[in-house]
This record gives C-alpha cells, structure tokens and sequence, in this order.
C-alpha cells in the first residue's frame, strides 16, 4: 500500500514533533496536522520563535517543511478524507470524575477523534494508536469505527511514542526502538508493512519491533512506569543518606556502574514531573485493580506515593530551614518547567513546592527561561486554586535571567545549565534538581 496522505489528530507535544520528522524524512507524503484548537493552529502556522511547542530543532524543520508537505488546520473532515493514514495523537488526561476518577485514563478525546474518523471516511483506512492508551483501547476504538462506519475497512494500529520532551527531535530521529503492534491477519500485516515502511526512511529495520496490539499498548505503561520507578526508588534513598551522612550521588554512580543497572535514570531530584510518568502509572494501577491483581496494583501506585512524599519532603526542607515562617523572605524560584528545554509544565514539582513556599508566607519570585508568563499565572490559578489578584502581592514573575537581587533562599526546581552557575551564596541554595556534577546542595541537604 502506498501512502500519499497522512492525517495526524493532535497538534500538541507528541503529534507536533512527530509529525514534522515524517514530513522531513518523507518529502513524497503529504502530512496535514489537525487539532480542533483554533489559536495553536494559528500558532503552528505564525513565526517560528513562536511556535506552541518548544523542542531544540523543531523550529528549524518546521521551516524546512511547512507548506512543503507539512500543514497545519483545523479541517478535520478533509484531512481525515484526504489520508490512507490517520495518527491519533490527542492527550489522554487522568479521569477527573466518574468511575474510576483519579487513575484512569480520560478517553473522551479519543473516542470523539474515533467518531470524526467513521463520520468523514469514505475509503479503507489504518489508523493508528499514538497516545498513549490503556491495553484493550483498540478494540473500544475498532468498535466506534465498526459501528458507526461499515461501509469502509479500518484496520488499528498501536504505535507509541517513546520521545522525551526536550529531546524529542534527538528522541525521534535515533529512537530506542520503534514498537508497531497489529492484527495478525494479512490485512493487519499490510499495515503493519505500510507504517513500518515509513520508519525505515531512518530508522534501521532491527530496531522496528512488531507486536500484537495488547503488548505493543502495555508495553508504553510498562516503559513508563519502570522509568519512573527507578526515580521513585533513587528518591526513596535520598532520604535514608540524609538521616545516614550516605551521599545519594555517590550511590547512583556505584549501582548505576553495574552494567545490569545501568546508569540512566538514577539521577535523585525533588520528583518526577510531566504529562506521561503519574499519569501512566495511575492508569496502570487502575488496570490491575480492574483485573483484581491488587498486589500488583499497590505496587506500582507505591511510584507515585512515593513522588508525592519526596515533592513534600522538599518544600518542607526548605520551610524548616526557615524555622516554619517565611514571612519576610524573599525566595527565587527557578525553573517552572518539569524538566529543561520545554515550555511543558504539566505535573511540574515546582508548582507544589512553589505553593507549599507561599502558603508558609515567603514573598517569591519565578524565573522561566521557556515557560511563557501567562502559563506561570495560569498553574497558579488553576492549581492552586487562588485567583491571581490574591497572589498578586507576594509572587512575581522575572522575565530576564539570574539578577544581582538578593534573594534569601534559590530553590533550582528545573535542571537548566544555568542555574549551576549562579554566583551566590551556597548555602542560600536549595538543589531539587541534583542533577548537576558539581551539585552545590542537593536534596539531602542536612539541617
Ligand atoms: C501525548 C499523548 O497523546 C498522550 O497520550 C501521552 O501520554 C503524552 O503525549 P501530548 O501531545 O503531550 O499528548 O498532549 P497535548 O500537547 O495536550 O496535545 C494534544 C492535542 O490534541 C491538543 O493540541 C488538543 O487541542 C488536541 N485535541 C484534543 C484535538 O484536536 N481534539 C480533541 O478532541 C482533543
Ligand atoms: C517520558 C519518557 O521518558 C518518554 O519515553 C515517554 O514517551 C514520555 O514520558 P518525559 O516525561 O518527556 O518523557 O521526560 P523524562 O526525561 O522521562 O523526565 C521525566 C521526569 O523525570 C522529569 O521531571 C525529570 O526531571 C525527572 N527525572 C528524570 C529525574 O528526576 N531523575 C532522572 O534520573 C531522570
């Protein structure tokens, strides 16, 4: 099967990025990127140091490419009836009510994309799974089509994406592997053929991996839920070197020079953050508990508990150092991201710790090198829960880098290259970020 067009549902961090690496690698392929949000459209289409996802080099392939075979709209209806290909790249947010509220995944939005996809094809289409989805999403997915479409074939595919924000152009350029799950039956075969096809532009065939549809939607939980583990785990012991005099740093190194270990992801911070890790671990949890595998379920949700306490664990530090008042104090706040090099900060540590700072009274300035302003704002509302002429007094958002002001305390929440540098006094500083060689003070500051 030849593909000519390729539709992508979602414009955001996943679908973005993704979608403008097939468009570089595939000048012969139409990509039309579709999102029902009017103003990132507008976004995608506007100058490229303002594009709605920042990743370094998307900008500059985003150049090479947009109205070549990249386009950004929000006709849905004639992007799904142009493509032989349809991604399904929407997010899947935590379920905020109804059963399940709080671990599984919402799929709302992509039941709505499986509905838009039967109402406006008139021909055979592969559609393909790019969220990340709950095992067993597909047959809810094949159902809708089935249902509400029988007058054409669709044939699902699960394809998930393993980029990390902040090198996801790097991520997907030389990925890990790429992991393509579908039927067993020749039409699921020929998809399969048609997708990986696509891939093997630049990624080498060895490390295309095919699998039935259930393993290859498990395995992006699993991926997730093992990464942040180790996080959790590194974390757990960051609080026993600090009762201990151990240094957390110097474990990493030694487990992680065990080739059976390995090095990655052992890195102690203030908490994991970001859209996928919480989310996917909650919905795996949920998953076991709906299968009744409720030892596996506690598990695993032991991740996240974890997370929480080493974000509270933190600010409390911070706050006790302080003798439990801040009033008075002036704290900067840098880093707003969940991680640096992105404007993402969803799930971010800084916006608990930097909460849990302001209620203990501090006066507290935010720097961002990415995150925009009104975003900042935004958190503070929604998260918070307090409007922003009630914050307004005591929080301050500073659009330029590190400045002279004296601060009494600097708490590094994002793991900018910058930060290490700040010629301040080292014991003013708070590192939830210790990622750093020369760490100056890490979370197992000791009081
Ligand atoms: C992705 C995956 O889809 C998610 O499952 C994974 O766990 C994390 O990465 P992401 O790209 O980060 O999500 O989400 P986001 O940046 O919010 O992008 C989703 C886009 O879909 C948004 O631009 C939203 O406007 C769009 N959308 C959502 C639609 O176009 N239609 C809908 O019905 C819902
Ligand atoms: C993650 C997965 O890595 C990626 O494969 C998947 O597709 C989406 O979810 P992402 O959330 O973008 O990617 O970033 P990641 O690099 O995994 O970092 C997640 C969080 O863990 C960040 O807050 C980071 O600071 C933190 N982290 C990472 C640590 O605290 N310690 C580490 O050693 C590594």
């Amino acid at each position: 099967m030849i593909i000519k067009n390729i539709c992508c549902i979602g414009a955001g961090y996943v679908g973005g990025p993704t979608m403008a690496v097939i468009a570089l690698k595939c000048p012969e392929i139409n990509i039309l990127v579709v999102d029902n949000d009017v103003e990132k459209i507008k976004n995608w289409n506007g100058p490229l140091n303002n594009l709605p996802v920042y990743e370094p080099g998307l900008s500059e392939i985003v150049k090479k490419v947009r109205g070549r075979n990249l386009f950004f709209s929000n006709d849905i209806k004639s992007a799904i009836e142009k493509s032989e290909m349809i991604f399904m790249a929407v997010n899947t947010p935590t379920k905020t009510k109804g059963e399940g509220a709080g671990m599984a995944a919402d799929l709302k939005y992509v039941e709505a994309c499986a509905n838009d996809i039967a109402r406006y094809s008139k021909n055979d289409k592969i559609v393909i799974e790019k969220s990340t989805l709950p095992v067993k999403t597909a047959e809810k997915i094949k159902d809708i089509l089935d249902k509400k479409n029988s007058r054409v074939h669709f044939e699902i595919l699960s394809n998930p994406e393993f980029l990390a924000e902040g090198t996801a152009i790097k991520d997907l350029f030389k990925s890990d592997r790429v992991l393509i799950g579908g039927d067993d039956s020749p039409a699921g075969k020929n998809a399969i053929k048609a997708l990986s096809q696509i891939y093997e532009r630049w990624i080498p065939r060895e490390k295309i991996l095919t699998t039935n549809v259930w393993s290859s939607e498990l395995s992006k939980l699993a991926s997730n839920a093992m990464l942040a583990q180790r996080i959790s785990s590194i974390n757990s012991l960051s609080a026993l070197c600090e009762k201990t005099g151990a240094d957390i740093d110097e474990i990493s190194l030694a487990i992680g020079m065990d080739h059976r270990i390995g090095p990655h992801f052992l890195k102690a911070s203030v908490a994991f953050g970001g859209s996928c890790f919480q989310k996917d671990i909650l919905n795996l949890v949920y998953l076991c508990q709906f299968y009744g595998l409720h030892e596996v379920a506690e598990y695993w949700h032991q991740v996240v508990k974890i997370n929480d306490y080493q974000k509270n664990r933190f600010a409390q530090n911070i706050i006790q150092y302080f003798g439990g008042d801040l009033r008075g104090k002036k704290i900067l706040i840098l880093g707003w991201a969940f991680k640096a090099n992105t404007n993402d900060s969803r799930e971010s540590a800084s916006i608990y710790v930097t909460q849990k700072i302001y209620e203990a009274g501090a006066n507290i300035d935010i720097y961002d090198p990415q995150v925009p302003k009104e975003n900042i704002l935004h958190d503070i509302n929604i998260k918070w829960g307090y409007t922003l002429d009630e914050v307004k007094k005591r929080i301050y958002i500073k659009k330029e880098s590190l400045s002279t002001d004296k601060y009494d305390a600097y708490v590094i929440l994002t793991e900018y290259e910058d930060f290490k540098t700040l010629e301040v006094d080292p014991n003013k500083v708070f590192d939830g970020r210790n990622i750093f060689d020369n760490a100056l003070y890490s979370i197992g500051k000791s009081q």
